[in-house]
């Protein structure tokens, strides 16, 4: 079965072909970030016009790549939430006008189910169940997989996500936007050891993070080091920023690493699964592979080109909805948050 996924939740305009749910033919991804980049973070106005310019291109693109016509599609998939409404609108939109013109089913998919499904375009993709953690600017949370379309939220952040958090304190340094590269190649020239900020909710017994205190942390420590400052002001080129990266990156890795394992360790799982815009971070996937030897869990983590937000993950969650007959109808709407309830621990 052939899916034409498409995804337009944030700033990616994203349009993909996937053959039974796992054989990337195309995938084409327009992203909008240079342009919100200017001012520091997504413009939920600018990226609804901007999925409007992008979104017939791209899906052209995508079956001339995938050496397809909309005659040998067999299903489409869009993105119907969490994420922005105006840009949401854009592609649940089209794929309903399309699945209607072409009388086609239409699967109305979760980002979040989406980016766990990543995972199962791997080569070799973790056996269920396992552990997942949708990591990106948006969410931070913790599934129990226990099957194909089978997620149980465990926990989630109380405030800011994870790559919220990267951009954030991106921001206050001076670093561009979207934070996390930068974060991330700025702490490779600094001691993670030098600064230690705090990792919040590590010692309570369930699987929910914040990531507001160490933000507001890292605020601190520039406005109180204001040498620290000129440095910045110097390019970023001294020691102390990067110990500050460092610092501030092993804050978030330790406490998404500590509670993944736990996660794991609870529900007897033996693998632990990443995606989502966070887990592009290299230094993350290695000291939680690392940390999770130990325990003889095994880590898996999309390519980069599946970590951010794209459509082949939206198509392979698409097909496991079209057979299980998980369609929508014209009626049907997008929703801007997250849909699943987290059990009060
Ligand atoms: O999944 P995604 O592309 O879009 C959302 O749904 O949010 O994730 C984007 C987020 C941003 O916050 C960005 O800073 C973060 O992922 N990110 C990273 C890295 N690459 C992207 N965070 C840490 N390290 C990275 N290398
Ligand atoms: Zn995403």
């Amino acid at each position: 079965m052939r899916i034409l996924g498409i995804e337009s939740s944030c700033d990616e305009t994203a349009a993909a072909v996937v053959e039974d749910g796992v054989r990337i033919r195309s995938s084409v991804v327009s992203s909008q970030v240079s342009t919100h980049a200017i001012y520091g973070g997504v413009v939920p106005e600018l990226a609804s016009r901007m999925h409007l310019e992008a979104i017939d291109p791209v899906i052209d693109q995508a079956l001339d790549q995938a050496g397809v016509s909309l005659d040998d599609i067999d299903g489409i998939a869009a993105t119907q939430g969490p994420g922005l409404i105006g840009a949401l609108l854009v592609g649940f939109s089209y794929a309903k006008a399309l699945a209607w013109a072409r009388n086609l089913p239409l699967a109305g998919v979760d980002h979040l189910e989406a980016h766990i499904c990543s995972l199962q375009l791997l080569d070799n993709p973790p056996r269920f169940p396992f552990i997942c953690l949708v990591v990106s600017g948006g969410h931070t949370n913790i599934y129990h997989v226990e099957g194909p379309g089978t997620f149980t939220l465990m926990g989630q952040t109380r405030d800011d996500a994870a790559g919220e958090a990267f951009d954030k304190v991106a921001k206050m340094m001076g670093l561009s936007y979207p934070g996390g590269p930068a974060i991330e190649a700025l702490a490779k020239k600094g001691d993670p050891e030098k600064i230690k900020f705090p990792r919040s909710m590590l010692g309570k017994d369930n699987f929910d993070f914040s990531f507001s205190g160490l933000k507001s942390a890292v605020a601190r420590h520039l406005h109180e080091n204001p040498d620290m400052r000129s440095d910045m002001e110097s390019n970023m080129s001294g020691i102390q920023p990067a110990h500050v990266a460092a610092g501030f990156q092993m804050a978030v890795i330790d406490v998404l690493s500590t509670k993944l394992i736990a996660a794991a360790r609870d529900r007897n799982c033996s693998s632990i699964g990443i995606a989502g815009g966070v887990s592009a971070n290299q230094t993350f996937v290695t000291i939680l592979a690392q940390s999770a030897a130990r325990y003889k869990i095994k880590v898996f983590s999309p390519p980069l080109s599946l970590c951010g937000d794209n459509a082949a993950m939206i198509a392979a969650r698409g097909w496991e909805m079209i057979r299980n007959n998980q369609v929508c109808g014209l009626g049907d709407d997008v929703y801007s948050r997250v849909k699943s309830v987290v059990p009060i621990v």
